[in-house]
């Protein structure tokens, strides 16, 4: 019986030696790939997913959430939303900055949030941001009061169309012109496009913070409707007739299909065009 015992202990050691000497291996070697450019494997990005919102649950408890549908203090957070957030989160028919469609994990679009989350928990993550990511923490920044104003602006945005956001823009000082590159005029039709290149570019346009579109890691949001069976339904937007040349067109300037799209312009390149579209035509099944 000892013995057994014994012989049990060595071979639970022997396996928890052999599970450090692997990890400390995959550290070692570099085996995960850091690259901005690709997405976490599906169980990392759950992981930190998860504890991320874990962790701001856990401390966001205790706060009291102030009365935020005071028409005020939503203009005087929109101020603010537009000099500190518009850069990553973008706003209504407006397109985060190119440097923001680069970050890994991408920056939510915050109407998404706004639905999904806590006011509490907005303002726990705003006054002290999220280690590991682009999310900066404002608390030195900006005065708690200050915080509240921007949560109540988001919290609002669900409720601003494309219009509404341009009307309230106008009334603003000029901010610098925005530097998503223009889409140049399209080119000759070319190769129909590369699935797999499809596949990365979609997480370079921030396509994932708006829709859920299945094979693609972390698309889980509903700014825009949700992208299976894009394939095989016959209208894009409810206006273009399905083709692989509207498709190209409408990825790389909704707007100009629809003035007042929620669908911003992202400065997509007709290759990445392309390649994103070879990516959605295989997206058929309509469920
Ligand atoms: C430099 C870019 C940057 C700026 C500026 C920025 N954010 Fe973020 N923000 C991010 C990134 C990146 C994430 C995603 C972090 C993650 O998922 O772990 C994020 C996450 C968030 C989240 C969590 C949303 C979610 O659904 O996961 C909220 C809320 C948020 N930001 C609000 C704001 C507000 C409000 C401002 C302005 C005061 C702001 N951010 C400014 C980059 C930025
Ligand atoms: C800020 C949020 C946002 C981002 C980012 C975004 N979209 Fe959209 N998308 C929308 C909205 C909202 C609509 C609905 C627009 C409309 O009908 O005017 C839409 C519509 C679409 C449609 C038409 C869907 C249908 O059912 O007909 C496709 C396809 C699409 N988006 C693909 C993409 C791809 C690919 C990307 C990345 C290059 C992307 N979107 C980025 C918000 C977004």
């Amino acid at each position: 019986m000892l013995i057994r015992m014994k012989t049990v202990l060595l071979m639970l050691a022997l396996a928890v030696l052999l599970a450090l000497i692997a990890a400390t291996a995959f550290v070692a070697i570099g085996v995960y790939n850091i690259a901005a450019t690709v997405q976490h494997t599906r169980p990392v990005y759950w992981l930190l997913d998860v504890a991320m919102r874990r962790s701001v649950k856990l401390r966001s408890a205790a706060i009291e959430t102030p009365a935020l549908d005071d028409d005020t203090r939503i203009r005087n957070g929109f101020a603010h939303y537009r000099n500190h957030c518009l850069q990553c989160h973008g706003a209504p028919g407006i397109a985060p900055e190119p440097f923001a469609l680069g970050l890994t994990p991408a920056p939510a679009a915050l109407v998404a949030t706004a639905r999904e989350w806590p006011a509490k928990d907005i303002f726990w993550v705003v006054k002290y941001g999220i280690k590991m990511s682009g999310m900066p923490a404002w608390e030195y920044r900006m005065t708690d009061q200050e915080i509240w104003d921007v949560v109540a602006f988001v919290e609002h945005m669900p409720a601003l169309s494309p219009a509404d956001y341009q009307r309230w823009d106008r009334g603003m000082p000029a901010r610098p012109a925005g530097t998503v590159p223009a889409v140049a005029a399209p080119s000759a039709p070319a190769a129909p496009g590369d699935v797999q290149a499809g596949r990365l570019a979609i997480d370079q346009y921030l396509c994932a913070t708006c829709h859920q579109i299945p094979g693609i890691v972390g698309a889980n949001r509903h700014v825009g409707p949700p992208l299976n069976g894009i394939g095989t339904r016959k209208y894009i937007a409810g206006v273009l007739p399905n083709t692989r040349e509207n498709m190209v067109r409408w990825l790389r300037h909704p707007t100009a299909v629809d003035p007042l799209s929620a669908m911003p312009d992202l400065g997509v390149t007709e290759k990445d065009a392309r390649d994103i579209a070879a990516y959605l035509y295989t997206l058929k099944d309509v469920e």
